[in-house]
């Protein structure tokens, strides 16, 4: 299997990338790329670590020498918010660079499984799949957007709010990955009947707002990269786990399923040989949860039908 990191030696890229390193299966391959000419020395870097994975470097136009027989791309690229952005401010500068990094990855690699973690992911994702449709090679089986920060956050904050152990959470995140599209279904974690309604409304809050937690705290320095890193590896190891036949393994992810909700919308994913096979129901809501549901659906469809409006543009261009 090689899996392929498109924006490697940032601040997501590098961790997520070491991650990799340790945990492909042996005799993998790890393809690096980044426009920052020092990539080659972060894979050199990563190559002394003692793992039967080997490791490449790109940069500047060996994109298609870096996706080269990749069976899982990553893309963390882009810019980063800085306090008071939403991810929809980042559209101006990331949708164009999503657009040519998937253009490269369809002329290439066009079986490949691409995740994709740039933001806005609720738009970025459409506008990926306006430039493989361009290209004659979209399925949407192949094509994620890595939402799961939003299940290690809602794991985290609900472990430590019923005090049981984090590793043992699971909780279901559905809908976008921006503000309130973001819904924890709190009402479906074993042992959530004890907590009150405001209590489950205040958590709700804090899970949609944890990305503009670690953005403040950061100061101007970014937004989250080391549990952005664990969220897009802990995805791009179970996509490829599917690949590779294990059956039954499943996480949270955005694509275009069958349109209940929104065309693009996060729901549990069962992976196979093929991409995502097939998706969860999203199961019994409370009545917040409903509420919830109904009002970031056309919040949704906005950002979606923005992206796909600027990829059917951008394809017309280039
Ligand atoms: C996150 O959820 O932390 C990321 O999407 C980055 C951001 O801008 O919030």
């Amino acid at each position: 299997m090689k899996v392929a990191v498109l924006g490697a030696a940032g601040g997501i890229g590098q961790p997520l990338s070491m991650i990799l390193k340790h945990n492909l299966p042996k005799g993998s391959s790890l393809s690096l790329y980044d426009v920052a000419p020092f990539t080659p020395g972060v894979a050199k870097d990563l190559s002394h670590i003692p793992t039967d994975v080997c490791v490449s470097g790109f940069t500047g136009d060996d994109l298609p020498k870096a996706l080269e027989g990749a069976d899982v791309v990553v893309i963390p690229a882009g810019v980063a918010r800085k306090p008071g952005m939403t991810r929809d401010d980042l559209f101006n500068i990331n949708a164009g660079i999503i657009a040519n990094l998937v253009k490269n990855c369809a002329e290439v690699c066009p079986k490949a499984c691409i995740c994709i973690i740039t933001n806005p992911v609720n738009s970025t994702v459409p506008i990926a799949a306006e430039v493989l449709k361009a290209k004659g090679v979209y399925d949407p089986h192949r094509l994620f957007g890595v939402t799961v920060l939003d299940v290690l956050r809602s794991e985290t904050f609900l472990g430590e709010e019923l005090g049981v152990s984090k590793e043992t959470m699971k909780v279901p995140v559905i809908g976008g990955h921006s503000g309130t599209t973001i819904l924890p279904l709190i009402s479906q974690v074993i042992g959530s009947e004890v907590i009150s309604d405001d209590r489950i409304a205040e958590l709700t809050v804090r899970i949609q707002n944890a990305g503009t937690e670690v953005v403040e705290a950061k100061a101007g320095a970014g937004s989250a990269t080391l549990s952005m890193a664990a969220a897009g590896a802990r995805f791009a190891l179970k996509v490829l786990r599917g690949l590779m036949g294990e059956p039954g393994v499943c996480e949270y992810g955005y694509t275009e399923g069958d349109g209940k909700y929104t065309r693009f919308f996060a729901q549990g994913l069962v992976f196979g040989k093929n991409g995502w096979e097939r998706t969860l129901d999203i199961g019994e809501l409370s009545a917040y949860e409903q509420k919830c549901l109904d009002e970031l659906i056309p919040v949704l469809n906005g950002n979606i039908e923005k992206g796909v409006a600027f990829g059917k543009d951008w394809v017309s261009k280039n």
